[in-house]
């Protein structure tokens, strides 16, 4: 997720979920395969599994950043076929790509050429704009399947590249999971993992019964301790950290990402885990304020509950 799943997000994540696939940021092929050499690919070694996102709308640039990130170690390369934002579509990239099976069939083709070790996946929606029958989606997975993609991560909303913004183009169009479970059933062999809208331990464990996985979004990037439910319920893994166990993780791995110029990075993860708490107006603004200036940790530590969570 743009803005929320960064290294730091993801470190902090992988503390409460050993067992997760983490994914990374949509990242634009381009800013991994020309100019300077940046930290885009770099993450923790506590991160993985994890898998990259790539934004891509041509072959040869795809297969080259394909082949970066096996070599970085990635567990899984992840093409955008879903994002809605005007910048996408006027770069032709994301959700409008998913119409234009002639641009997205060579963009397969190349990370399946190129991957040797890890798997490729799309992430997509269950529709776009007037393209919403189920022969649309039917024959988009068909397709793309035949082209080499195994895995598909569908967002069970249809996204509209016009009239809607982003936020909108999560809230507006209905959720059809069952759509999604009818294309497991039709596409038995494929891995199909289901998106959008998830909240609730009991609405995973449900979904799990139909499809291969799910993917959660917003209700992680709010309440970062759904995490714990999902690794003891899901995974049978439970996991005891207390809190201050969690924040101190958290702060000895700090100097690996000294590359992250600005506090704001470090400490902008936790406010996924203040929600949880009734005081967490203060504990927000405290959290902002260690953001905005050096702060001594063990003061900022002093504003964290001390009991067990
Ligand atoms: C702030 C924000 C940033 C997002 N960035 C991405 C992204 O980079 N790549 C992507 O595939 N989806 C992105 N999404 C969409 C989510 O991955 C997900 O598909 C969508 O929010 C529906 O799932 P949810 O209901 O579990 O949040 C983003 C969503 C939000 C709220």
């Amino acid at each position: 997720m743009l803005r929320v799943t960064d290294s730091h997000f993801r470190r902090l994540a992988r503390i409460l979920s050993p067992n997760s696939l983490l994914y990374t940021e949509m990242i634009p092929v381009q800013a991994v395969t020309k100019g300077k050499k940046n930290n885009l690919l770099s993450y923790h070694p506590s991160e993985k599994p994890l898998a990259v996102q790539f934004a891509a709308n041509e072959p040869q640039s795809f297969a080259q950043a394909c082949l970066l990130a096996e070599d970085c170690g990635f567990e899984e390369v992840n093409l955008n076929l879903g994002c809605p934002a005007t910048s996408a579509v006027k770069g032709c990239f994301g959700l409008s790509l998913m119409k234009n099976l002639d641009q997205v069939l060579p963009l397969v083709a190349a990370a399946q050429g190129v991957l040797k070790k890890i798997p490729f996946s799309i992430k997509t929606r269950i529709g776009v704009d007037d393209c919403t029958t189920d022969d649309f989606l039917w024959n988009f997975v068909e397709k793309t399947s035949q082209a080499g993609c195994q895995k598909f991560i569908l967002h069970a909303r249809v996204g509209l590249t016009k009239g809607l913004n982003p936020k909108k183009n999560r809230q507006i169009p209905p959720l059809d999971w069952n759509k999604v479970f009818l294309l497991k059933k039709s596409f038995p062999q494929l891995e199909i993992i289901m998106n959008g809208g998830i909240t609730k331990i009991e609405e995973c464990k449900e979904l799990l019964l139909h499809t291969d996985g799910v993917m959660l979004g917003r209700k992680i990037e709010k309440d970062l301790f759904f995490l714990n439910q999902v690794e003891e319920t899901i995974f049978q893994n439970p996991i005891n950290f207390s809190l201050p166990e969690i924040l101190e993780i958290y702060f000895s791995q700090n100097e690996i990402f000294a590359y992250r110029k600005s506090n704001y990075w470090l400490f902008r993860p936790l406010l996924s885990l203040a929600q949880k708490f009734s005081y967490s107006k203060n504990l927000r603004q405290e959290i902002l304020q260690a953001a905005k200036k050096p702060m001594e940790l063990e003061k900022f530590l002093s504003f964290w509950p001390k009991e067990k969570n």
